[in-house]
């Protein structure tokens, strides 16, 4: 079974588990309370319930430990808390009460000693619905906060059970108050658990008063001062981004977007590697700032376009300056990072192309964004209007024809391109070395990734489709049908690359949705280590380190992680070892571990998250800092990335 089949039964089993031991109890202390001779039936009933609920707690021990095979990060808090307070109460059930609930006491005899049958059965059933409360409340690793918030909860449902099981007094209104008290308590610790430990949000709140350097003073080189080799003057590249609202008119109807200059997406920027870009953003969004961030495009940290890391946002009336030397050549895009999981959706994008300094084989050579307008699916085809139905291109036969593929969604497509055989050529803007035909595969691509598919222009159709969708027709007039071969790994495509000998430093990302502190408030969050953004620590590295990071989804969603500022290679996926790509949006699925090399070659404090950007909302965010390097803005208020 796969390990997110397991995450999803050991859900059930949980559920089923507490629900079972709470019968059982509930049963049990009816017929205890029935005359010896009238409750016996009721008594018998439990019994049945009880030997049910060891079956089930059995099951979940089984479940558990499956699970624990693909690493201590998926069962930390089931063995360490969850578990441990079912099966121990539940070993006394079966060895005190059951007995007792199957003897039948003879003629009218009460029931010996019913503390004692119920005591176990009721510790039980809470140590289970504990167990329902750790899924929620506790991550890995187990935090003592939220350890004891569990603990807690336990032993004062015990506590007063074992006082009310007892023979009947006048009520007793501080058991009442300790009651409330525990469980205020418990919330408290829950919530502290979500707090930031460690170095919390290292370098960030140093502001101006951090020792070391300041995003702010690790800018590109501005246009006079870029000396290039040889002290040449690289081309200067000079783009005006206005955003502004749009209406986009698509065949099933029209969208109000937001915009940069009136058209959605963005105007494509093209350049050649080398060149010297300089973007001025000016904003006219009536009561919404924006930013520019280059996505997957590895720019000095200071031009990163995160407000509230790199930049105050720039509010309505306002502009702002970015410059950077376009170094990597490839298939990149921008986007506003100003309240990203509003401004993306409704249209604040753009391609970034950097053509390379020699100039590539395919005389072909065109742009394919994918983006959902709400529900509806649309392709835009060289930065013209996004088509909600078939798009179509006309290719001359025999061309060499390059298709640069980027999703812009926050969900990944899964990709078809039918009707000649095709290469990955790249991956998140770099070359795939010893990339290999395909034909008829199809392909996963994450939220915010891309793929350069190139090929020989066949005198047939070719279609690409995305999702079930039909997306781009070339050469009609009829479409051949979809691809629908298996999904390529692309963890292992292309000739694999050596792995860095050796790891100056450890990271490891659990990613989960547990009750943690976000934005202020606590709630059912995107967590990363059982914390949430603004309480995510953040992780420091060194100018110069290779870095492991090994990323865990225990939760039941897909995260297309994101660090900004670096490509990551992929080591392994789930264990099996990876060619070695390169990207810097890696979609780790529900119970997959991936490890992936990272050089701190960027110095800067870099926005990492997930870009699902509705989880990064969610407080799936937070930076990787470089040691002595601070920031003097401030996120929170009027600096909203997510
Ligand atoms: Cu395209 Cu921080 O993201
Ligand atoms: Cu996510």
């Amino acid at each position: 079974m796969t390990t997110a089949r397991l995450i999803a039964l050991d859900q059930i089993l949980f559920v089923l588990v507490a629900a079972a031991w709470a019968a059982t109890a509930g049963v049990a202390l009816t017929g205890l309370r029935q005359p010896a001779a009238d409750g016996r039936r009721t008594r018998l009933i439990a019994a049945a319930l009880c030997a049910a609920a060891i079956v089930v707690t059995a099951l979940r021990v089984a479940g558990t430990l499956g699970l624990a095979r693909a690493g201590w990060w998926f069962v930390a808090e089931k063995v360490t808390l969850a578990l441990p307070l079912v099966v121990l109460p539940a070993l006394a059930s079966a060895v005190v009460s059951l007995p007792r609930l199957l003897r039948a006491p003879s003629g009218g005899a009460p029931v010996p000693s019913p503390r004692l049958v119920a005591f176990p059965l009721l510790l039980t059933a809470y140590g289970a619905v504990a167990g329902v409360a750790c899924a929620v409340v506790v991550s890995s690793p187990v935090t003592a906060g939220g350890a004891a918030a569990v603990l807690a909860l336990f032993a004062a449902a015990a506590v007063v059970s074992w006082r009310l099981l007892g023979p009947v007094r006048a009520p007793h209104y501080r058991w009442q108050t300790a009651g409330t008290g525990v469980l205020a308590l418990a919330v408290a610790l829950a919530v502290g658990g979500g707090r930031p430990g460690g170095t919390p949000h290292s370098g960030h709140d140093g502001g101006a008063a951090a020792p070391g350097l300041s995003v702010d003073l690790l800018r590109g080189p501005a246009a006079s001062a870029a000396g290039g080799p040889a002290g040449a003057r690289p081309r200067v590249r000079r783009f005006t981004l206005t955003a502004r609202p749009a209406v986009v008119r698509l065949a099933s109807g029209t969208v109000d977007a937001w915009s940069f200059d009136g058209q959605v997406p963005g105007p494509v920027l093209r350049v050649r590697q080398g060149d010297l870009v300089e973007v001025v953003l000016r904003n006219r969004l009536p009561g919404q700032a924006v930013t520019v961030h280059w996505h997957g495009y590895d720019v000095p940290s200071g031009e990163d376009g995160v407000p509230g890391v790199t930049q105050d946002a720039v509010a309505p009336g306002q502009a702002h300056v970015y410059r950077f030397r376009a170094e990597d050549a490839g298939t990149y895009w921008y986007h506003s990072h100003q309240d990203s999981s509003v401004a993306v959706p409704r249209g604040l994008f753009g391609l970034l192309v950097v053509d390379p300094a020699v100039p590539l084989p395919e005389s072909e050579d065109h742009l394919l964004a994918l983006h959902t307008f709400g529900t509806r699916p649309t392709l835009s085809v060289d930065g013209a209007a996004p088509v909600d139905g078939l798009a179509r291109l006309a290719l001359p036969p025999g061309a060499r024809a390059r298709l640069r593929v980027v999703n812009t969604d926050t969900r990944p497509v899964v990709l078809g391109l039918a009707g000649a055989p095709y290469t990955i050529a790249a991956v998140d803007g770099g070359d795939v070395p010893g990339a290999t035909d395909l034909d008829g595969a199809r392909l996963h691509l994450a939220a915010g990734g891309r793929y350069d598919l190139t090929f020989t222009v066949p005198s047939g159709p070719v279609l690409l489709t995305a999702g079930d969708r039909p997306a781009l027709l070339v050469n009609g007039p009829s479409a051949p049908p979809a691809a629908a071969g298996p999904i390529v790994d692309i963890t292992r495509y292309g000739a694999a690359t050596a792995p860095p000998a050796r790891f100056d430093q450890e990271i490891t990302w659990v990613l989960d949705k547990t009750l943690a502190m976000a934005g202020g408030l606590p709630k059912l969050a995107q967590t990363v280590n059982g914390k949430a953004w603004p309480n995510i620590p953040a992780p420091v590295v060194r100018l110069g380190q290779t870095v492991r990071i090994t990323v865990v989804n225990r939760g039941t969603d897909t995260h297309p992680m994101h660090p900004h500022g670096h490509h990551v290679r992929i080591l392994s996926r789930n264990g099996v070892p990876a060619t070695g790509l390169a990207m810097d949006t890696f979609d780790v699925a529900p119970g997959e571990v991936w490890e992936v090399a990272l050089t701190a070659d960027n110095p800067g404090m870099w926005m990492s998250h997930c870009h699902d950007l509705a989880h990064a909302a969610q407080g799936m965010e937070f930076h990787l800092a470089y040691e002595g390097v601070g920031t003097p803005y401030e996120m929170g208020g009027r600096n909203r990335p997510a």
